[in-house]
């Protein structure tokens, strides 16, 4: 399927005989929970560069709170685990993969508490919580609700013990360099500090996030513009199951405030949520009520924000003891203070918003691409451990097993083609196009309303065809053009990664999982019982 008008392969020309040159044997884009993991397991092998588009500490994992999930308890199994991981999948996780990472899980914890993460404690074990689909407690935490900040500074604090690993801030990938035969070769990219960077690489693994930030509402830091998937698209990867976006049921909902996540463990200790009329209502959606599964809760909330008439409902958390929410939650604490909310007295206002890219680029259970050189991991790699819904807390859990995975095989096999390492010349020049003037972060955010409005929680087939016509409008005058800066390569990212995800969602006529076509409501097993693969042609 393609459908781009005027595809490029690169968005920027390129001369690497003219261009700044760095030289690496494994180079990492994206320092979430799985880039840092993959470089600290590269390390012991080769010699690594890790960019990050900002900061080490602008990630998805550093914003995360709920925690991460495995098999900590005596009273779980992993086959409870894998059990819920499948159900929540509806028939799309690749079982092998279910294994692998279940059982992985908890040695991998265990390493970090032994690097000194901070988990909380009980009784000298892991402390666990619950999350909807999980049957068992098994989400661990740090300083409560400051899970992801915890773990991305225990593993920062781990690179920055090893000789081998090499850490560039402030650098925006922009494109995968490949040569003739389609092989990975590293990138091309702009270096905040030093302009326009070519790193050449024997291997390269891609863990740049997802996509959140496509949605006018969403959980996600501004990092999340889905610039791994469009790179890897634009080099020849394959792509999967793009229609499958996560909505979090719960996010601050005040005007003007950044959509802050709420995390699902309120609801797993106890928060109810209430309409405007301040009656619960989950009960009447599904069985375990605030603890159903997440694409239930949010669509739950949306029906009943369209009853009530409100732009949103509420989390009711008045019964919990004050002094407990402030030490087990206090980044909700603290928002809560920051916009007056006295948790005592008052609800606070959530809706659903974008929170997690299911799909992206296809890899095996090595982390290896169809592209040669090329691995992915995290939230932009489609592993196959999430089916159609990601139970809660798995993709920190992802990201650890498969972050490890790709730095053991992207490093194993550094020296297997030396001819790699003569690095061609490689010379790529669009014609340039002036013909309009242009606001990328107008189209942007024009872009992220449209996906709310057309590709969201709930879909069709007309919004679904609209939205693509409008996309391919703007990528007429948009596509055309060579940037040179991060809004403007984003903004060609998004609107690329933004028509694949509603061509993916057009052609999947069925709801499944966080997949939800309102003109085909049901499962239809028969024919969709699939994943939808997108290929550059
Ligand atoms: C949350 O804390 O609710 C988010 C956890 C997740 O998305 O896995």
């Amino acid at each position: 399927m393609t459908g781009q008008s005027k595809f490029r392969r690169y968005l920027v020309d390129i001369n690497s005989t003219s261009t700044n040159q760095l030289f690496t044997d494994c180079l990492i884009i994206g320092a979430g929970i799985a880039g840092l993991r993959a470089a600290i397991e590269a390390a012991n092998n080769c010699n690594i560069i890790i960019v990050a588009k900002y900061k080490l500490q602008d990630s998805n994992t550093f914003k995360a709170q709920g925690g991460i999930a495995s098999v900590l308890n005596e009273s779980d199994t992993f086959q409870s685990h894998i059990n819920d991981t499948l159900k929540t999948g509806c028939g799309l996780c690749d079982e092998k993969i279910v294994d692998l990472v279940i059982h992985q899980g908890p040695e991998l914890i265990e390493q970090l508490l032994s690097w000194g993460a901070d988990f909380d404690m009980v009784d000298n074990h892991i402390a666990t919580t619950i999350e909807g689909g999980h049957s068992h407690p098994r989400v661990a935490h740090a300083h409560g609700d400051k899970t992801g900040a915890i773990i991305v500074e225990n593993l920062i604090n781990k690179i920055k013990q090893s000789p081998n690993i090499k850490v560039i801030e402030n650098f925006f990938a922009v494109d995968l360099l490949t040569n003739d035969s389609g092989d990975c070769l590293g990138i091309i990219g702009h270096n905040a500090a030093k302009g326009r960077q070519i790193i050449w690489a024997a291997n390269t693994i891609l863990a740049t996030g997802g996509g959140g930030k496509l949605y006018r509402e969403t959980t996600n830091p501004d990092v999340a513009t889905a610039d791994g998937i469009a790179m890897a698209y634009r080099a020849g990867a394959h792509l999967l199951d793009l229609e499958f976006m996560q909505f979090h049921p719960t996010t601050l909902y005040i005007a003007g405030a950044s959509r802050a996540l709420i995390t699902e463990t309120l609801r797993g200790e106890g928060a109810i949520l209430r309409d405007k009329n301040g009656n619960d209502f989950m009960k009447k959606y599904h069985e375990d009520a605030e603890l159903a599964p997440r694409d239930i809760v949010s669509r739950a909330i949306l029906s009943q924000m369209l009853e009530t008439d409100s732009t949103h409902v509420y989390l009711d958390i008045r019964h919990f003891d004050k002094k407990h929410f402030a030490k087990r939650f206090p980044v909700i604490n603290e928002l809560c203070e920051n916009f007056d909310i006295n948790i005592s007295k008052e609800m606070i206002p959530v809706r659903p918003s974008a929170h997690y890219m299911i799909g992206g680029v296809k890899t095996d259970d090595t982390a290896k691409t169809n592209i040669k050189n090329l691995y992915a991991c995290g939230e932009v790699a489609s592993t196959g451990l999430h089916g159609a819904n990601r139970l809660g807390s798995n993709s920190l859990l992802e990201g650890l097993v498969f972050g490890k995975i790709a730095g053991r095989y992207a490093s194993k096999h550094k020296n297997a083609d030396a001819s790699h390492l003569k690095h061609p010349l490689i010379k790529y020049q669009t014609p340039h196009s002036d013909r309009t003037r242009l606001d990328s972060v107008d189209v942007t955010n024009s872009l992220r309303a449209l996906m709310w409005r057309n590709v969201g929680i709930t879909r069709k087939a007309k919004p679904l065809a609209e939205a693509q016509v409008i996309i391919k409008f703007w990528q007429r005058y948009v596509m055309d053009k060579v940037f040179d800066s991060l809004q403007g390569w984003q903004c060609q990212n998004m609107l690329t990664v933004c028509l694949l995800m509603a061509q993916a969602a057009q052609k999947r006529r069925e709801s499944r999982g966080v997949h939800f076509r309102s003109d085909f409501p049901e499962t239809d097993d028969k024919h969709f019982k699939k994943h939808i693969e997108l290929i550059r042609r």
